[in-house]
């Protein structure tokens, strides 16, 4: 292999609001000890939209601590990738916006829609873009404001997210050796179609736009999700993939430091840890404080470990996502 890339800084994009369960509790019908048992989650964060806060702002907050972290400036990147289902405007897409605000030249950009393994499947194409030679330094995006699609009278769906982006900066790493090298060793991704409706935004595309409310008794403009079906899809996903993963790479799981999985949902993180057969206390999990940010859960992970001093140089990181679509995978990097 020529080329291969490594994850040099992270960064994450925090909403200015917090909503913690009992706030949610006077906004609609449920309480705290309902969704801390049923999810782990006591708070989220939720972008200001009164005050025009957007996701933009969350991205390049996230964009801004990376730089800092990689002593870095905005003229050193050479690609921009955004996985996100939530972008300002479909266009121009939330990259384009990102460039603009760094002020940043003669570069490109652009969005990936894989829900919540937005910022894994960042990862996969940056990764691949580097070892092309196409591109030497890629900064990755995961970000969503779901705040944006939740009916905040259903009650099944309004209290499991919550708002956020996570940054990467991703180098090219020459000749690299798999064996010894900080980078990126592997990912997979995969897409099941879901026939059944189990997780779907299904109005402001082109099926049912936001303009024709009269469609939206039949396509609605919310998330929607049949909890128990989307439960064991993930669990059964997320296991699947960091198997295949691994059996490839030929890396027994015994060897991973950390295994930082989508957070959906603490009983699913759980589950696929017992699967798996991974110590929990060597999962991350914080989805206590931010609830499902969908594509923004796997970067502001790594921020937060980053921040904490939980990533030494050498450890093996397994990510592991899950989300509509369905769109799921796993990487594997040495940090
Ligand atoms: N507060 C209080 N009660 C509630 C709430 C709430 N927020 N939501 C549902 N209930 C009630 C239901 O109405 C139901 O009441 P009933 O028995 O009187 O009819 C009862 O609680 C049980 O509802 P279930 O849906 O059966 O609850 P379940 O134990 O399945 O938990 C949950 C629901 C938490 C959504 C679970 O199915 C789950 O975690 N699924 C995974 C889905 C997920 O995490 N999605 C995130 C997006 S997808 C992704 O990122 C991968």
């Amino acid at each position: 292999m020529k080329f291969g890339s490594r994850i040099i800084s992270t960064g994450l994009g925090s909403p200015s609001l917090k909503y913690t369960n009992d706030d949610l509790s006077k906004i609609v019908e449920t309480n705290d000890e309902w969704i801390r048992t049923r999810t782990g989650i006591r708070e989220r964060r939720f972008i200001d939209f009164e005050k025009g806060e957007t996701i933009t702002d969350l991205c390049v907050r996230a964009a801004e601590q990376a730089l800092e972290r990689a002593q870095l400036k905005a003229s050193d990147i050479d690609l921009v990738l955004t996985g996100t289902i939530s972008a300002e405007t479909f266009m121009p897409n939330n990259s384009a916006r990102v460039i603009g605000r760094l002020g940043m030249k003669g570069i490109a950009g652009f969005d990936l829609s894989a829900a919540c393994g937005g910022f894994l499947f960042a990862l996969h194409t940056a990764n691949a873009m580097i070892q092309s030679g196409a591109h030497k330094r890629v900064m990755i995006f995961g970000a969503d404001v779901l705040s944006a699609a939740l009916n905040m009278k259903d009650r099944t769906t309004c209290v499991l997210f919550g708002d956020g982006a996570g940054c990467a900066i991703l180098e090219r790493v020459e000749n690299p050796d798999p064996l010894k090298d900080s980078m990126v060793l592997g990912s997979k991704i995969y897409t099941d179609f879901d026939a059944t409706d189990a997780l779907t935004i299904n109005a402001g595309g082109s099926r049912a736009p936001t303009f024709r409310h009269d469609l939206h008794e039949k396509h609605s403009p919310y998330v929607q999700m049949s909890g128990q079906d989307v439960f064991k899809h993930a669990v059964k996903g997320m296991v699947h993939a960091a198997t295949e993963l691994l059996t490839e790479l030929k890396i027994p799981i015994t060897d991973v430091k950390w295994f930082v999985p989508h957070q959906a949902n603490l009983r699913i993180i759980e589950m696929t840890a017992k699967y798996l057969n991974f110590p929990m206390d060597r999962v991350f999990v914080n989805i206590d404080r931010w609830a499902n940010t969908s594509a923004g859960t796997i970067g502001i992970a790594l921020s937060e470990m980053q921040e904490q001093n939980k990533l030494q140089k050498g450890d093996l990181v397994l990510i592991d996502v899950f989300g509509g679509g369905f769109n799921y995978g796993a990487a594997l990097v040495r940090w």
